[in-house]
């Protein structure tokens, strides 16, 4: 009696292996590959961290290019990666950013290096806002304080 209900429990078991294997996406098409919320990501903490410097250096061509590069990173997480573990991240990324956005390109502009500065840091607390609204406060992003890549001139 005790074997049968050991195997049943077993079988039982294995069943539900099967079935979760069952339920695993697809392997991925590399025809139709699309970036991941965190990859996405990635590059756009490589263009923060790249902003942050063409700003420090006053070197406006290069932080207006790179304003551009974080808004370019954030319309393709719009329109790539919309929803976040099932929940819609758009309204949050385009509340969060927006307002830091327009400043900074109002700065590059007027060439203004304590408006640039203030709306730096307000991106910045949107990144983080964000991070820990979805459990990733352990994410936290802030000024640089040395260039990741140095194979670009942050001088103008
Ligand atoms: C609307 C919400 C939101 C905003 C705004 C946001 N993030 Fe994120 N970020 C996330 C989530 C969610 C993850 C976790 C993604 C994952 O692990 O799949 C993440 C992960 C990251 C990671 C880790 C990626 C990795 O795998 O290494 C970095 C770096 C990052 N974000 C940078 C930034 C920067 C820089 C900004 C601001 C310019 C920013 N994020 C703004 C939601 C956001």
């Amino acid at each position: 009696m005790i074997r049968i209900t050991t195997v049943l429990a077993i079988l039982s078991l294995s069943l539900v292996q099967m079935s979760s294997a069952m339920a695993q996406p697809p392997p991925k098409d590399p025809n139709n590959y699309v970036p991941g919320l965190g990859d996405l990501m990635g590059s756009l903490q490589v263009q923060h961290g790249k902003l942050w410097f063409a700003g420090e250096q006053h070197n406006w061509l290069l932080a207006a290019y790179a304003v551009d590069a974080v808004k370019e990173g954030i319309a393709d997480m719009i329109v790539l990666r919309p929803r976040y573990k099932g929940e819609s991240i758009v309204d949050m990324l385009t509340l969060l950013t927006a307002k830091p956005l327009q400043d900074l390109d109002e700065a590059v502009e007027a060439e203004d290096s304590a408006l640039f500065i203030q709306a730096y840091d307000l991106l910045t607390e949107g990144c983080n806002v964000c991070h820990s609204n979805h459990d990733y406060g352990f994410i936290a992003i802030q000024r640089p304080t040395a260039p990741a890549w140095t194979n670009l001139r942050y001088r103008p």
